[in-house]
């Protein structure tokens, strides 16, 4: 049994998430989890709200309310619909925690003992209109790199470089939109990342099985020249984590926080801190110090490929520039972007669909899957509703949904509500068991290699196959002549659905635990052996025919929703 520590990309808090952002990070990442706990290993699952910087204090501005109670009540709302999505983490902590506070001076004190961190006395964009620095994203301007119009001061979004607010074409104040705008003199604290870039390029280097989309940003922002700078590390904002060097004070940085992107990444350590002390246990380390039996957990981070260099030499840089033995992640998977209809799902323009309203429309296991079965890996993927309805409706409403009705409406009007006695499997069976066989190897493949797309397709051979079975083997026509044969087939079928169930559950979980308790069985056991397995609920063992496990999505439906989101979003 190995160890497997999971993270996900911690959503800004500033807001409802759109269904691009969940299949970024959250959804991928809770696929593995479930399913490494499905193969029997311990997993930490962590995420958290993002709870600082300037899209929180703008977000709390616009809703006009203290950011603290604005924090507060969104991480709920989060909550609530990560709840709603069935995401699994053990903890789903908060970054503006005690715990974080704590680490992050922590590391901030150790960077300086390390001659890490320089005091800088530099130029930041001041708004006359506002009275005020304008960091980050409390600026906005044409990006130098790329000439997007909207680029905001610490990072274009559309070629996910990296910048700082002076860099910026033709500024304007993200509060009021005043360009009436001047350079100051403050005193910031800067990262030194530059002399790190010999191990960070290394340990880049040593990671020859990443995919390719983490590595190719990765080098591209360690060898582009100007990629590695140091970076600075705060900020001239009231809400955040206060600059201190560990538990004491930095003098002339009094009235300073850390940036947001220092501190973020630390509380996926700090989350392991929240979860044990919610248990009032003291187990978090063991996950995270390499010198308290961390060396042997996987650590696998899940993100859009707009915050790789971040994981990958930001975070890094903190990790190994403190000189404690925190440990460093081991995989990273990146994703692209998914797209909205023809366009960029967009939560500045409100386009797309959010967590919640998709979660109004319909239960998650469809949303789960379509997206999860069309995740972005190797290019931006599109939603569309004509796809969404066209995958639904025959993935898992004709394939799976309806092999689970047939097969236990037929033994119901046949045998009655239990495995059916008698007969015996033959050269079909033996055929079927041994595609079966061959199947769940391809299957466990991709989904140990973290190949979202392509695990859904395997898992969808898979049902295609009891499918075809059935058809082949038609044991309503067998059991006219020979019902002890039916009998053997049905029993098969049943024991089928369980089987089904257990490789299922880390994309469709509701329908997984439907289909469990329909076949009245606690058992999860994955089939290792499917001869075995397929022989798990005995004869006579009671079973009930479930309701529909996914309704079709008509032509009436789509069109509806196609309107609805069309109005809202344009
Ligand atoms: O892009 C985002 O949504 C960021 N809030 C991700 C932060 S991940 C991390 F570093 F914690
Ligand atoms: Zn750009």
């Amino acid at each position: 049994m190995a160890r497997i520590l999971i993270t996900s990309a911690i959503p800004y808090i500033n807001g409802i998430k759109h269904l691009g952002n969940l299949v970024g990070s959250q959804l991928p990442a809770d696929l593995h989890a479930r399913y490494m706990r499905a193969r029997g290993h311990e997993v930490l699952f962590l995420c958290a709200t993002d709870e600082h910087g300037t899209p929180a204090e703008l977000a709390a501005a616009k809703a006009g309310k203290p950011v603290a109670d604005y924090c507060a009540e969104m991480w709920a709302v989060q909550k609530d619909l990560s709840d709603g999505f069935r995401l699994s983490f053990d903890q789903f902590g908060r970054s503006s925690s005690p715990q974080n506070h704590a680490l992050t001076q922590h590391f901030a004190g150790r960077l300086a003992e390390a001659g890490l961190i320089d005091e800088v006395s530099e130029r930041q964009v001041y708004s006359n209109a506002d009275g005020r620095f304008l960091p980050d994203r409390y600026i906005e301007g044409t990006c130098p790199n790329c000439g997007y119009d909207k680029a905001r001061g610490d990072q274009c979004e559309n070629c996910t470089k990296q910048l700082d607010p002076t860099d910026l074409i033709e500024p304007r104040s993200a509060v009021s939109g005043s360009t009436d705008l001047e350079v100051r003199e403050t005193k910031h604290l800067y990262l030194k990342q530059r002399s790190l870039r010999g191990e960070l390029s290394d340990w880049i280097d040593s990671k020859t099985d990443w995919p390719v989309l983490t590595t190719s940003i990765a080098k591209k922002w360690l060898n582009d020249g100007d990629g590695l700078q140091d970076r600075g590390i705060t900020r001239d904002l009231d809400w955040g984590i206060p600059v201190r060097k560990g538990s004491e004070p930095w003098p002339g940085m009094e009235d300073k926080v850390f940036y947001v992107w220092f501190d973020a990444p630390i509380e996926y350590i700090a989350c392991a801190k929240e979860w044990s002390d919610a248990r009032g246990a003291d187990d978090w380390e063991r996950w995270w110090r390499t010198d308290k039996g961390a060396d042997d957990v996987r650590y696998v981070q899940f993100m859009g490929k707009d915050n790789v260099p971040f994981h990958t030499l930001s975070f890094p840089a903190t990790i190994i520039g403190s000189g404690e033995p925190w440990k460093l992640v081991d995989y990273i998977k990146s994703f692209n972007y998914l797209n909205y209809d023809g366009g960029q799902f967009s939560t500045s323009q409100g386009r797309g669909i959010f967590m919640d309203q998709a979660l109004e429309i319909l239960p998650a296991d469809y949303w789960r899957w379509w997206l999860l079965s069309h995740a972005p890996e190797n290019s931006d993927s599109e939603f569309t509703w004509e796809n969404f309805q066209a995958s639904v409706n025959k993935d898992l409403a004709d394939v799976l949904g309806n092999f689970v009705s047939r097969v236990t409406k037929f033994c119901r009007s046949k045998f009655g509500e239990e495995v059916p006695a008698g007969g015996a499997w033959g050269a079909e069976e033996a055929a079927l068991i041994k595609k079966l066989q061959a199947g769940l190897a391809a299957y466990e493949a991709q989904m140990e290699a973290i190949e979202v797309r392509k695990a859904a397709n395997e898992l969808r051979a898979l049902w295609v196959l009891g499918n075809e079975y059935l058809q082949t083997a038609a044991p309503w026509s067998v059991f006219k002549e020979d019902p002890e044969r039916a009998a053997a087939q049905i029993r098969l079928a049943l024991n089928l659905i369980r089987v089904y169930a257990v490789l299922s559950a880390p994309f469709i979980p509701d329908a997984a635990a439907k289909m469990l308790s329909a076949m009245n069985t606690l058992d999860t056991e994955w089939p290792d052996d499917m001869t075995a397995a397929l022989s798990s609920l005995p004869e006579g063992h009671g079973f009930t025919v479930p309701d529909v496990l996914f309704a079709k999505i008509s032509d009436e439906d789509r069109e509806g929703w196609q309107a609805k989101f069309a109005g809202q979003n344009s």
